[in-house]
């Protein structure tokens, strides 16, 4: 099997970070070569930028330093852990890629859509083969991801008007994008979304 780049999406709490995992877990059982990363962070550079833009006070940064942020922490993620793997022929798993960018410093957090493209296409360039959103209510996110509350509390402080304006963005970019996205039910069972997903990621490596 070639190389293929599989992206999570979707609110906090969604449960994509689970999906991401137990995809990485199965492809890796059944001696697929995989790798499983994350935004912000995948990198060491990345992963420094990651605590810088996760911590600290709500308005630590502005829509437009965030932007620049992620985006540098994208480029080294990119330079060091995803181009590397795609040429070895591995299977990456991205929890969070640019769509995260293009809800929340394009539109929630910022309305920066335009810069978020351009920064994209001049520093970043490439898409995943495929998305998985895994779409699930704000208000079930919300609790999941207040249940589970962490040291990385700068945005999740934000509320549910938020969480329900990105959940209606990434709807939005994966009606836009049907071809790369597939949205699966995030509020059923683990297991059952677990069994969804493998179906249409096997179905996009083997098209590779
Ligand atoms: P995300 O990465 O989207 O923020 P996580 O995968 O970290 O979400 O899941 C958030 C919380 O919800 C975790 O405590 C996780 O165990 C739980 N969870 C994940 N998937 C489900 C599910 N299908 N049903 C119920 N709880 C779930
Ligand atoms: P993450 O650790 O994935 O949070 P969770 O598992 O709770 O979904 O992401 C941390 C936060 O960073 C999340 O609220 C979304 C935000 N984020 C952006 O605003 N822009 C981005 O480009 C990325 C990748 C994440």
């Amino acid at each position: 099997m070639a190389g293929a780049f599989i992206s999570f999406e979707g609110i906090d709490g969604s449960g994509k970070s689970t999906q991401a995992r137990v995809l990485f877990e199965t492809l890796v059982a059944k001696g697929i070569p995989a790798h499983l990363t994350r935004e912000p962070g995948g990198s060491a550079g990345a992963e420094d930028i990651r605590a810088l833009v996760l911590n600290g006070a709500a308005d630590r940064w502005s829509p437009e330093t965030e932007l620049l942020l992620f985006t540098a922490a994208r480029r080294d993620h990119l330079e060091k852990t995803i181009r590397p793997r795609l040429a070895a022929g591995k299977v990456v798993i991205c929890d969070r890629f640019a769509d995260s960018t293009r809800i929340y410093q394009g539109l929630t957090r910022g309305d920066l859509r335009a810069s978020v493209d351009a920064l994209h296409a001049l520093m970043i360039g490439i898409e995943p083969d495929l998305t998985v959103l895994i779409d699930l209510p704000a208000e079930a996110g919300l609790a999941r991801a207040t249940a589970r509350a962490g040291a990385d509390m700068r945005f999740e402080g934000m509320g549910l008007a938020v969480q329900q304006a990105a959940r209606g963005g990434f709807l939005a970019l994966a009606r836009a994008n049907p071809t790369r996205f597939a949205v699966r039910d995030g509020a059923r069972d683990q297991a059952v979304i677990a069994r969804d997903v493998w179906d249409v990621a096997v179905a996009r490596i083997a098209a590779r």
